[in-house]
Order: structure tokens, then sequence, then C-alpha cells
């Protein structure tokens, strides 16, 4: 029997209608095959990065071996010398120049190895608050050796805020935040240090005044070496990122040139260690 107009227009309307769903089942398909390509990329990329690392590290405690002890021992032998030779002559400033010289390998070689180290992190019960406080007391001394007329600014609660932190390996967190915040104010400017929570993490932030990151340069930040610094050794804001990952937690920076930077910390309460490799990075740019 053949079949009438309608339903052959209903049969095909069915079919198509099938078809359209596989159509939409199969790009949802596609789409979540693409972002598992990405992320297996991606994973592939840091699984790479850290083998890099590891044979870097490996390199880097060699290195550091062989030069920390002659350089110890040159780093002697000029402050004798420059102890010998008075302010006024003109030999002085030939050995000042060694001195600072060998100072700045001392960086290179501390900063390789900070980077470099495999890290276990010895956490603590730690009141944020203190510690804070006593990382500033630091770096105010730091900030009176500079010509620079610098404000802290500190936002912090009134109560102690505890957290599971390891002290140590996060105030060298602070450390280079704060001296890169100096470092990017020229004459005089605020620092503003925040703390503060929420039921799931502590957040701390670390705001300047300074330059700011030009938008092309502020996706290279967190990369090992990259600098514009003359002095720097680009290893500060890498060491940052490494600690902070070793704490699953997250950093994101903003910033806008000629107006100021900010820096901001989530560190989890509580450690949820699914995937140990990805963390974030945020970037953003005014
Ligand atoms: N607060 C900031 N203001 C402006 N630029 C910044 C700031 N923090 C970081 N940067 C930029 O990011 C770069 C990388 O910083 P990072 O701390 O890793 O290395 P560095 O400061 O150049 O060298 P080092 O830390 O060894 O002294 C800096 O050279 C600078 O261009
Ligand atoms: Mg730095």
């Amino acid at each position: 029997m053949q079949k009438s107009q309608d339903e052959l227009i209903s049969e095909l309307a069915t079919v198509m209608e099938r078809f359209l769903a596989q159509g939409s089942e199969l790009e949802f398909a596609y789409k979540a095959l693409e972002m598992q390509t990405e992320q297996l990329k991606k994973m592939q990329e840091e699984v790479n990065q850290s083998r890099v690392l590891s044979a870097l590290g490996e390199m880097a405690a060699t290195v550091a071996h062989e030069i920390r002890n002659p350089l110890g021992g040159i780093g002697g032998y000029a402050s004798l010398l420059a102890r010998s030779i008075p302010p006024e002559d003109p030999k002085r400033k030939y050995v000042d120049k060694i001195i600072g010289g060998i100072s700045s390998l001392n960086k290179i070689v501390g900063n390789l190895l900070a980077y470099t180290r495999k890290t276990n992190l010895q956490k603590q019960n730690t009141d944020l608050v203190n510690w804070a406080e006593a990382i500033l007391a630091h770096a105010e001394i730091e900030i009176e050796k500079e010509k620079k007329q610098l404000f802290i600014e500190r936002n912090f609660p009134t109560e102690p805020l505890n957290a599971e932190i390891d002290a140590e390996r996060l105030q060298q967190v602070m450390l280079n935040l704060l001296m890169n915040a100096i470092q990017a104010i020229e004459t005089d400017g605020k620092i503003s240090v925040g703390i503060s929570s929420n039921e799931k993490f502590a957040e701390i932030t670390v705001a300047d005044t300074g330059n700011g990151i030009e938008p092309e340069h502020l996706k290279n930040i967190f990369t090992p070496f990259f600098t514009t610094k003359e002095q720097g050794t680009g290893l500060g804001l890498a060491i940052v990122k490494k600690i902070i990952d070793l704490h699953e937690g997250e950093i994101t920076v903003e910033s806008s040139v000629g107006k100021g930077t900010s820096f901001r910390i989530k560190i989890p309460f509580q450690s949820n260690s699914a995937s140990p490799l990805t963390s974030g990075i945020g970037y953003s740019s005014h």
C-alpha cells in the first residue's frame, strides 16, 4: 500500500529531527574531544617543562656547589681588600665593583637553587597577620635603604587569621612581591598589603602604585628568566608561582601601565590534590 503524502512528510520530519539531534550530539562530542585534546596538550607541555626543570635542577645544584665555594673565597678576600683601601682611594671603586658583582652572582645561584630545588612544604598553623607584620618590618628596613618615599598600607583583619602554610616559603613569596613593588616605584608611592578570607580560602594581596606592566609582558612574567630589569634574574615570580602551586593556591595579577600592579594570592584552607599539575594564573591588563 502506498503511503500518503502526509505520512511521508511526517516520516521525513522524524528522520530529520533524529538527524539533527544526532548532529548536535556529535557536535557536543566533538567539542568535548577538542577540549580534552587541548587539556592533554597542556598537560604534555607541563610534563615536558617539569622534565626540563628537573634536569635544570640537577645542573643548578652542581653549578651552585661548584660556584658557591670559590665565590665565598673571592668575596672574603675582596672584603679584606676593601677594608685596607681607604674610601677616597680611586682603587676602592674597583674593589666595590667586585663585591657588587659577587653579590649578584650569589643572588643568581640562590634563585636558581630556590627555583629548581625539589621541595616538600613544612606546613604549620600560622596566624597570617602576625606573619605578615614580621615580613613587612623586614621590608621596611629594605625601604629605608632606598632613596624613595614609600609608604606601606596594611589592610589586615583585627582578629588573628590562621591557615596551614609553609611560613618560610610563603615569606619568600611575599619578599619577592614586595621587592618587585619597591623596584616598580621610581620616587614615591604606596604599597598596599591586604589579608582577608572567606570560608574556602585565605587571600593575600600586594598592590603598588608603580610603573605597571606592559600588556604584552603580562603573560610572560611567571616564566623563568623573563625580566625587564638590568640586574634581574627573572626567577622571582617563577619561584612565587612554584610555591603557590605547592600550596595548591592561585595567583592572579592586574596591572595598568603608569598606575600600578596588584597581585592576589588565594590559599585554600582545605587541600584538594586532584590535579597538582594544573593551577591557575590569571592576568588582567587595563
Ligand atoms: N610589581 C611590579 N610592577 C611592575 N613590573 C613588575 C612587577 N612585578 C613583576 N614585574 C615585571 O615582571 C618581571 C619578572 O619579575 P621577576 O620578579 O620574576 O624577575 P625580576 O624582578 O626581573 O628579577 P629578580 O626577581 O631576580 O630580581 C620583571 O622584570 C618586571 O618586568
Ligand atoms: Mg623580582
